[in-house]
């Protein structure tokens, strides 16, 4: 009787889907299920029974019965995401290979922008693979199809038939709807924007990989990307990216939002090399943009910088105490490291009178000076980076390949520091910039060349 109910309450979201006739009217539908969970659904015009599918929901059903707990129902109901995907792009190859076939209307046809759409595709579905940490054979197909598609499209660019407009707005609300049900079903943050009414970090999600980065080489494995932390009206969906195969940094490069940052179409780069016998550039990559403005390591002379990209004028600070002695663990000339949080712009650093163990600095903005520091009692080299969030520095250390741990905080709103252990997942195991963005509330990570964020749960107080 019971497993009969949950059969019953696992398939009728699906009915629903199942008898809308016409997907261009569907859309995607948000709302809270049976137990408490969140149900989100695409609906698609598949109007052949499918077994395969129902099968599926009923081994589903039957874990269900086993373990009734929103983690799985999330997890089920992606996994229903994914095949209502499916069959949406079956359908649409299908469609493309009638039109290839049949005689039409020439007209001219943006394929670049269908070409783009799929690539956004790709993405999504990658983003949608590792947030679920799967290695479901569903999104091999997809890729395939994918894949299939692009080639088609490419064989298509030379017919230029009319009705291919049909399938790029098919497209564009098929993308929108898996965009809209992935951001209902990520796991984001619990607390408001800029608040800091919260007892920290309680724990991190998985690593979403957005792409490997804009020069399209993992070779650049030392770089950072991220938002502005403080951003300019108007430049809040802002992007920058800065990467080299070594720890110099030379460049940042502009994007006017995340799709013009996964389609490497910058609208501003702006190179740090020798100009006018004035060498701008930087090292270490433990920069953060604030008020479009880069905060960065100065070469020479050893110097904190600002690099302002609105006036395109650069300041530098020495610090005196700080030393070029003590890195972190995984990269050369990280001695200082800049973070930005609810409560403004910070930079950490070891000095020879702390034994090399790290000082945690709050910067004067106005002024460009440190004003207050305090120290901490973890050794600069034993730590793999760190980071702030309100007032609050999260010293990481590597566990092994695939695990990082925050092992560490100081509280300066306490004047309190302590040993805590969060764990958290790599995509890969070299990384050079972890920071904070209190905007979105993320945690940006350059992982060996590929842009990775990720989510987080505070403790609620
Ligand atoms: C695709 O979906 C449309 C709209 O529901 C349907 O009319 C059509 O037959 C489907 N095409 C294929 C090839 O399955
Ligand atoms: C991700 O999946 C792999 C293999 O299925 C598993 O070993 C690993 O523990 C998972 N990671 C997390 C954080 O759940
Ligand atoms: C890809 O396209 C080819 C030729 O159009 C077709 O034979 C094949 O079944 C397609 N594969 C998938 C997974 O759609
Ligand atoms: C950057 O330069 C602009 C234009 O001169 C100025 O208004 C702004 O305050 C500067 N920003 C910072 C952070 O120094
Ligand atoms: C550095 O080491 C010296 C000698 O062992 C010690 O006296 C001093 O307190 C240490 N400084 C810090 C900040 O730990």
């Amino acid at each position: 009787m019971d497993l009969l109910l949950l059969v019953l309450l696992l398939v009728s979201p699906v009915h629903t889907w199942l008898s809308l006739e016409d997907w261009g009217s569907g859309s995607v539908e948000g709302s809270v299920g049976e137990f408490g969970e969140c149900v989100c659904n695409v609906y698609l015009p598949d109007t052949s029974f499918p077994a395969d599918r129902m099968e599926l929901i009923q081994t589903t059903s039957s874990q269900l019965s086993v373990k009734v707990k929103l983690q799985i129902n999330k997890i089920i109901n992606l996994k229903i995401q994914l095949d209502v995907l499916l069959s949406s792009l079956s359908n649409l190859t299908a469609r493309v290979e009638i039109l290839e076939s049949g005689p039409d209307k020439y007209i001219k046809l943006d394929f670049e922008l269908l070409r783009i759409e799929l690539r956004e595709f790709e993405l999504l579905v990658t983003q949608l693979k590792a947030s679920l940490n799967s290695s479901s054979p569903a999104f091999e197909s997809l890729y395939t199809e994918i894949r299939n598609m692009s080639l088609i499209v490419d064989q298509l660019e030379s017919y230029d038939r009319s009705n291919l407009e049909v399938i790029r707005i098919e497209f564009t609300k098929l993308q929108r709807k898996l965009e809209k049900c992935q951001d209902d079903q990520d796991d984001f943050s619990n607390a408001e924007i800029g608040s800091c009414k919260h007892g920290g970090i309680l724990r991190i999600g998985k690593p979403v990989i957005s792409q490997l980065n804009a020069d399209l080489t993992s070779s650049y494995a030392y770089g950072g990307w991220g938002k502005d932390s403080k951003p300019m009206p108007g430049s809040e969906n802002m992007y920058w990216y800065s990467a080299s195969s070594d720890t110099t940094v030379n460049r940042i490069i502009q994007y006017s939002d995340y799709y013009k940052l996964i389609m490497r179409q910058p609208f501003k780069i702006h190179s740090l090399y020798v100009q006018y016998n004035y060498d701008r550039r930087g090292t270490g990559n433990n920069y953060v943009v604030r008020e479009n403005t880069m905060y960065y390591q100065f070469r020479s002379p050893f110097a904190m910088a600002k690099w302002n990209m609105t006036s395109a004028t650069i300041a530098y600070k020495v610090v005196p105490e700080a030393s070029t002695q003590f890195s972190y663990h995984y990269s050369a000339n990280q001695n200082l490291d800049f973070a930005a949080d609810e409560s403004g712009l910070w930079v950490t650093y070891a000095t020879a009178e702390s034994n090399g163990t790290l000082v945690l600095g709050k910067i004067n903005e106005q002024s460009f000076e440190v004003e207050e520091v305090w120290q901490t009692s973890i050794f600069k080299k034993s730590a793999t980076n760190a980071f702030m969030i309100c007032g609050v520095l999260y010293v990481t250390r590597s566990v092994d390949t695939q695990t990082e741990e925050i092992f560490y905080t100081y509280d300066t709103n306490k004047n309190e520091e302590s040993y805590i252990s969060i764990a958290f997942e790599k995509f890969q195991d070299f990384y050079v910039y972890l920071d904070y963005n209190p905007t979105d509330q993320r945690l940006y990570m350059f992982n060996n060349g590929y842009y990775v964020y990720y989510n987080m749960k505070f403790k609620v107080v």
